[in-house]
């Protein structure tokens, strides 16, 4: 059965400068010793020190934890627990892109449920309330600060795992778009590419609903305005930035509560050329498309009236087939080939890596509008390379 489901956080505050509210959340929440969870990147950038200072102000105590990789494993969130303990923490900020807010809100379910990592996993396994957590996205793509999900790695066996769970909810969302503003254009496009699926994805998943179609919709509207102009622009438009950012939190509140498809499903086995999650959605994604065109006509003739408008007046069949022509288009600016050969993937490695992805993101692939078996995904892969 198709079901629907509507997660949220409990406050999302939106605007530029709003890093600096974090005291305020962190008090509200209780927090007297925080654990700030980041990366060395964003630690260089210094987003993690200016709420350290501004904690400290207040007199509350704060750890900067900076451990976290790309694609996170279960270890580092096993490392992030051990950080909380020995500090004595009991709130979590995470603040970076999306694989530092994953395992941020790993740490802070685990730790509240005294349990390893590895028994949260799953869906809705957990029981106990986790820790107040406040996230702070810095690129506008994974959307993970809006969702109930935590991709990780299970390093013994180099498989994705995910912790599904309505306390992986942040208590606070701070989307504050100056931390977006000088965003690389290669980042830029990668995790931007991402959010477009995700709305694409979640707008045409069987387990959609009018709620999750309609922030959807917007968020495909905004990226469609905003992504390319905030690739080649950067830090000069920052209206741009401002509508990434939003549709990027959109794009994940939707995904939350209509799941997504087959591109995210077949992208996976990308990660292994070095291929960044955004991009490899990317290239998967007219790709996709094409193949569910017959299947979702209608939605895919909205979603061409959303990234351009002249599509409205165009018969349904047409409109939907232009939105595969837009995507590649958008893919086209923002330089992103969509050719497996491309990112140095072999004809004889697609195979197997269709394979793969089909075993480990059957999920995935239940909601995509098209049904996809095994034969297809390695049909697909082929078309894509
Ligand atoms: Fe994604």
């Amino acid at each position: 059965m198709n079901y629907s489901r509507i997660f949220f956080p409990n406050v999302v505050e939106t605007g530029e400068g709003a890093i600096h509210n974090t005291p305020y959340w962190v008090k509200h929440f209780g927090g007297n010793r925080v654990l700030i969870i980041t990366d060395k990147n964003i630690r260089k950038l210094g987003f993690p020190g200016i709420i350290k200072a501004g904690l400290s102000k207040e007199n509350i105590e704060a750890v900067i934890w900076d451990d976290v990789s790309p694609n996170p494993d279960l270890l580092t969130v096993r490392k992030g627990l051990e950080a909380l303990s020995s500090n004595k923490c009991n709130l979590v900020i995470g603040i970076g892109g999306g694989s530092v807010i994953d395992a941020a809100k790993a740490v802070a379910v685990a730790a509240a449920n005294g349990s390893d990592i590895h028994e949260c996993l799953g869906l809705y396994k957990v029981l106990k309330r986790a820790l107040p957590k406040i996230l702070i996205p810095t690129t506008s793509g994974t959307g993970s600060e809006a969702t109930q999900a935590s991709v990780l790695v299970d390093e013994r066996t180099d498989k994705k795992v995910v912790l599904y769970s309505e306390y992986n909810m942040a208590e606070t969302v701070i989307l504050d778009y100056e931390l977006t503003y000088n965003l690389p254009p290669r980042v830029t496009a990668d995790t931007g590419i991402d959010a477009l699926c995700h709305a694409i994805e979640a707008f045409a998943s069987n387990n959609s609903s009018s709620f999750t179609d309609s922030i959807a919709l917007t968020a495909i509207k905004k990226a469609g305005k905003y992504l390319v102009r905030a690739y080649k622009e950067g830090n000069n438009d920052k209206p741009a930035r401002r509508g990434m950012a939003d549709a990027s939190f959109n794009a994940g509140v939707s995904f939350c509560g209509a799941g997504l498809g087959a591109a995210h499903g077949l992208a996976y086995p990308l990660i292994k050329y070095n291929v960044s999650h955004g991009r490899s959605v990317g290239v998967f994604l007219p790709w996709i498309m094409k193949y569910n065109l017959p299947y979702t006509e209608e939605k895919y003739a909205l979603i061409a009236t959303a990234l351009d408008e002249s599509c409205g007046s165009l018969p349904q069949k047409e409109a939907a087939a232009k939105s595969v022509v837009i995507i590649k288009k958008i893919l086209k600016d923002l330089n992103i080939s969509y050719h497996l050969k491309d990112y140095g993937v072999k004809k004889e490695d697609i195979s197997a890596m269709a394979e793969s992805a089909f075993l480990s993101t059957g999920r995935l692939l239940k909601s995509n509008p098209a049904p996809v078996t095994m034969e297809n995904a390695k049909e697909i892969y082929k078309r894509a390379f």
